[in-house]
């Protein structure tokens, strides 16, 4: 099995990660070679984003079945990494479809299994953005939150994606990247991505976006999902809701950008979508390849929930692989396939 993307890559069944709490200052791979590792890594973001971290479970189960692990081990295993992280459903929806929802099947048809999931979100990235690109135009000032390119996801990203399209078919835009506090997907890892891309971009902190807009240098705005609930709310990074109420308010356009496995069916609404909370040292500080700073008095209470949920009112149109729609529809449920 050799698989490479801009955060994972297996060669001859060896799993690496690139640990993303080192970006951008140190680009440092940590093979996986034990259950617990890999769960560790899923808790504390070195993989991270709501694709990236399904496609990387499963891929860790291929290395287990290859080393010869039971089907009841590897069974306890998918169900131990399906806890990993509660919020994106991604995770739920890859351990489902390897062997918790699945028929039994044999090492050799996991291991292609895992594969396929790989190989689809490639797949599913090149829809969205192809997609989403026909939504930005010449001249578009787009703010962005989090981290949901390369780093995200086994190909080019979602939201990122759809950015990265739109640059690469020439047109002349501009990206506002939000900071995202508290674990600066954005300051960090977004703008690791525009770098390379040469995307052209400028930092902001995640309070600097509502003058921008009233300034009208910020014309729509892209960002992921984690979670999309049967009603069309959706769960993502921390701050997302925020940023759609300022389009709203502003009168611009918000997409949100998911591949189909980010939707969560049983979910009738987005108050049903489980939220993770953080430790509270988070927000104290930061930590990273810089070192560890504490601004806040050490014994200062802090609120960190890592995802929080917008209502499908406040969406234009949510962007999928498998199509474009819009609120109306949305809220009929057309976005759920069958
Ligand atoms: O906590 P993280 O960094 O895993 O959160 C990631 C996000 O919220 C992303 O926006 C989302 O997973 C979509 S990534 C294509």
């Amino acid at each position: 099995m050799n698989l490479h993307s801009l955060a994972i890559k297996c060669v001859d069944f060896e799993l690496f990660l690139l640990d993303q709490t080192k970006l951008p200052h140190q680009e440092i791979w940590e093979k996986i070679t034990t259950l617990p590792q890999m769960i560790a890594a899923i808790k504390e973001l070195k993989v991270r984003g709501a694709p990236l971290i399904g496609v990387s479970a499963a891929l860790f189960l291929a290395v287990m079945a290859k080393e010869g692990a039971s089907f009841e081990t590897l069974k306890k295993a998918a169900q131990e990494l399906f806890q990993a992280r509660p919020t994106a459903v991604n995770l739920m929806w890859a351990m489902d479809r390897m062997i918790l929802k699945s028929v039994p099947k044999t090492s050799a048809e996991l291991i292609k299994e895992a594969e396929m999931i790989f190989h689809e979100d490639v797949r599913l990235c090149l829809a969205m953005t192809k997609h989403g690109a026909d939504f930005i135009h010449d001249g578009d000032g787009i703010l962005t939150h989090c981290n949901t390119g390369g780093l995200a996801t086994a190909g080019i990203g979602t939201a990122l994606g759809v950015i990265r399209k739109a640059h690469e078919q020439g047109k002349k835009i501009h990206v506002y990247v939000d900071e995202t506090r508290p674990l600066l997907q954005g300051g960090r890892l977004t703008a690791f991505e525009c770098e390379k891309l040469k995307i052209p971009y400028t930092l902001i902190c995640d309070n600097m976006a509502a003058v921008l807009m009233a300034a009208g240098k910020i014309h729509k705005a892209f960002v992921g999902a984690d979670r999309v609930a049967a009603n069309g709310d959706f769960a993502n990074k921390i701050g997302t809701y925020n940023v759609a109420v300022l389009c709203h308010y502003h009168g611009l356009p918000f997409y949100p950008v998911a591949p189909y496995s980010t939707i969560d069916p049983q979910c009738a609404s987005g108050k049903l979508i489980p939220i993770e909370m953080r430790e509270e040292n988070e927000v104290r500080g930061a930590k990273g390849s810089f070192g560890e700073v504490v601004w806040a008095p050490k014994n200062a209470r802090g609120f960190n929930p890592a995802f929080d949920v917008t209502p499908a009112t406040l969406i234009t149109s949510f962007i999928f692989d498998h199509g474009v729609f819009n609120q109306a529809q949305l809220r009929m449920g057309a976005h759920l396939k069958s």
